[in-house]
């Protein structure tokens, strides 16, 4: 067994050396550079929330594998591997190297699983149920260190504070207000994954509030029987 899992990380490093080679090729120094820091800062918070650290630096290390093609190559690929462009992606044609991206590594690694595949092709827009996998590498292209936005500060404080799925909510929230302020377009799938999320977290602070609610009620039941029986001791005392 041990030597199973040795083989197994010798395997994927071995991989994941091969693919920064072919990384380093197809893009600009400083979008390589970025991709490594997102790959080691998704396995970093691999680490913390419980997700495969391996998928996640990989999966970190690929997403913008198709992120320097230009508006009308993107268009291509798109149509080449079946990706549907709807009428707002021509004005959003860079959201594209998301999807493209996948269709590609799909086709040129056929180490990599679906599952990060589909974190690649959700990197840009993500979805109403991201997995752990897809939050941790969309979180990670966020705030890897090399991003330097001034509102990450807080986010990145607050990873392994508060749940991978509370943190995502909190890095959507930064990417909307982003494209609001900067008038900019936002996607309709954008916006139903937003809707999803809010839905998600209201339902989870009512529940939270019941189960609350029914332990305030039990905690007064219990003070209400200690009363009784204190008056009742001293009823029997007097
Ligand atoms: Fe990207
Ligand atoms: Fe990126």
């Amino acid at each position: 067994m041990v030597f199973m899992a040795k083989d197994a990380s010798e395997k994927q490093a071995k991989f994941y050396a091969k693919a920064r080679k072919e990384l380093e090729k197809r893009l600009t120094n400083y979008r390589f550079i970025h991709s490594v820091s997102v790959a080691d800062t998704a396995a970093a918070m691999a680490k913390v929330y419980g997700v495969d650290v391996e998928e996640a630096r990989i999966a970190g290390l690929l997403h913008d594998w198709d992120k320097n093609h230009s508006d009308k190559e993107l268009t291509e690929r798109a149509r080449k591997f079946g990706v549907t462009i709807s009428a707002f992606e021509d004005d959003m044609v860079a959201l594209l190297h998301a999807q493209t991206g996948a269709c590609a590594l799909a086709e040129e690694f056929s180490e990599l699983s679906p599952k990060v595949i589909q974190a690649v092709a959700r990197h840009t827009s993500a979805a109403a149920d991201m997995t752990d996998l897809d939050m941790v590498v969309y979180i990670a292209d966020m705030i890897e260190p090399l991003r330097t936005r001034g509102n990450l500060a807080t986010l990145r404080e607050l990873v392994g504070k508060i749940s991978l799925e509370e943190l995502f909510v909190k890095s959507y929230e930064i990417t909307m207000k982003h494209l609001v302020t900067r008038h900019r377009f936002i996607h309709p799938d954008s916006l139903d994954v937003w809707n999803a999320y809010i839905q998600r977290e209201r339902l989870n602070n009512e529940q939270a509030g019941s189960k609350q609610s029914i332990s305030e009620q039990a905690g007064s039941e219990q003070e209400k029987d200690q009363r009784k029986n204190d008056n009742n001791d001293r009823a029997r005392k007097g």
